[in-house]
């Protein structure tokens, strides 16, 4: 509804504007994608294997409605193959379907970012920050961001057959669907919030202790950057995220004013294959998405970043049957001044009573009087000084401006 949906508009506005003062062009990309798109994320995630809203068309192709934009983004990156680094932000609805309940939707909507096309540990720091500033802009001032490092291709197979051999090793003590989970991904094991797995999950061993030298340099690299820039940071070794194209950096943002399973406001990480699965030339890339319904709930538990109502600043009061306001509307939408009238010839009284309730600072009075003379009567609505003066049509805009930019 227009309270709520002008400070939606107004987070997506401040989020685009932080993207691209930090030089990130804005991407849009389709809603629904060929499904193979989003089977990318990985067959064994709940994203994939229970939530995607996946239709057969009337062509016989196999669509979805994205539940994502990463791979859409990168999709697109490989079919235009932009110069690199490629950096760009995106907002939009996404479709999963899930457990509706608070901050958990089937269509909710995303902003984030995606930088493609180089692995230094400076991008991912900058991306990260990039967040943390967001938020930070917002006044949201309760938000942990929670910083683990996933492994390569060189060093995440050891660490999983050590992860395995120690979920085997008590296997019975884990819950029935974590130990449906190890068969098909250990890693997501790590990911179950069921007490039962809690003790077993605590003592597992964690991937930051099994990164090659050159991972862990990497690693290191990005939180001397992201030190530097004076960004704070848990290192959380379990945090493993619910997508399976990452590699090394990964990354989540915790509310603590919200309810602990849906505090998550946004993650996002590194995801060094994924263009060359997605049949494009081998590219690095890392990028986050926040979900804009999650933070506009942490907004209001830490009382930051109200709706704003969207009030116009002046009132048309016309009492020669409406046409003439309809003219001074046209004229007041020219200057950039916003504007509401009333409707259905109401007697002056009328008006003016809708006038007070609208919110705006200025009635402005057109009568016989007026349209036989070529003047306009303002009247302010609010403020000590109430009184109306009669000013000339032609200079009627610059009176409404001066009044408007002194009265702030
Ligand atoms: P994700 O963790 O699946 O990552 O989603 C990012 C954020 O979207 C979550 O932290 C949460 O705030 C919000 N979100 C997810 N599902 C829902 C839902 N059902 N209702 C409300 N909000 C939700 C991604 O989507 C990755 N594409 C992030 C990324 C970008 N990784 C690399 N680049």
């Amino acid at each position: 509804m227009p309270g709520d949906a002008e400070r939606h508009r107004a987070l997506v506005n401040v989020f685009g504007e932080t993207a691209r003062l930090a030089g990130f062009g804005h991407v849009i990309t389709p809603i629904f994608e060929d499904l193979g798109v989003f089977k990318r994320l990985g067959e064994s995630t709940d994203v994939v294997n229970k939530e995607m809203y996946d239709f057969v068309a009337k062509d016989g192709n196999h669509y979805a409605l994205r539940p994502e934009l990463t791979a859409s983004v990168v999709r697109a990156f490989v079919q235009h193959r932009p110069a690199v680094p490629w950096k760009v932000w995106y907002e939009g609805p996404q479709f999963r379907y899930e457990r509706p309940q608070a901050g958990r939707y089937r269509q909710f909507f995303q902003i984030g970012v995606e930088a493609l096309g180089t692995d230094d540990p400076a991008l991912d720091a900058e991306v990260i920050a990039l967040a943390w500033h967001f938020y930070a802009a917002l006044g949201l001032r309760n938000i942990t961001l929670l910083l683990n490092s996933l492994g390569d291709p060189t060093c995440r197979p050891a660490y999983l057959v050590a992860l395995t051999d120690y979920f085997d090793t008590r296997r019975t003590e884990l819950s029935e669907q974590s130990q449906h989970t190890l068969q098909v991904n250990p890693l997501r094991v790590l990911d179950s919030k069921r007490p039962q797995d809690q003790a077993i999950i605590d003592e597992a061993p964690v991937m930051v202790d099994h990164l090659s030298p050159e991972t862990g340099e990497h690693f290191a690299g990005v939180r001397s950057v992201l030190d530097r820039l004076e960004v704070p940071y848990d290192i959380s070794p379990r945090l493993v995220r619910g997508l399976d194209y990452y590699t090394r950096t990964t990354f989540e943002f915790a509310s603590h004013a919200l309810d602990g399973a849906q505090n998550a406001l946004g993650g996002g990480g590194r995801y060094d294959a994924l263009a060359s699965d997605l049949g494009g030339p081998e590219t690095p890339g890392i990028g986050f998405a926040l979900g804009v319904d999650r933070i506009l709930l942490a907004c209001d538990a830490e009382g930051v970043f109200p709706a704003g109502a969207e009030v116009a600043d002046v009132f048309i009061i016309d009492v020669t049957g409406g046409t003439e306001a309809a003219v001074l509307q046209r004229t007041m939408q020219s200057a950039g001044i916003a504007s509401q009238r009333a409707y259905d010839a109401r007697s002056m009284k009328a008006q003016f009573r809708a006038a007070d309730k609208s919110g705006a600072q200025i009635a402005v009075v057109i009568g016989d009087d007026e349209v036989a003379s070529g003047t306009i009567t303002i009247r302010p609505l609010m403020g000590e000084n109430r009184d109306q003066v009669t000013v000339d049509s032609a200079t009627l805009v610059d009176e409404l401006q001066t009044r408007l930019s002194t009265s702030g």
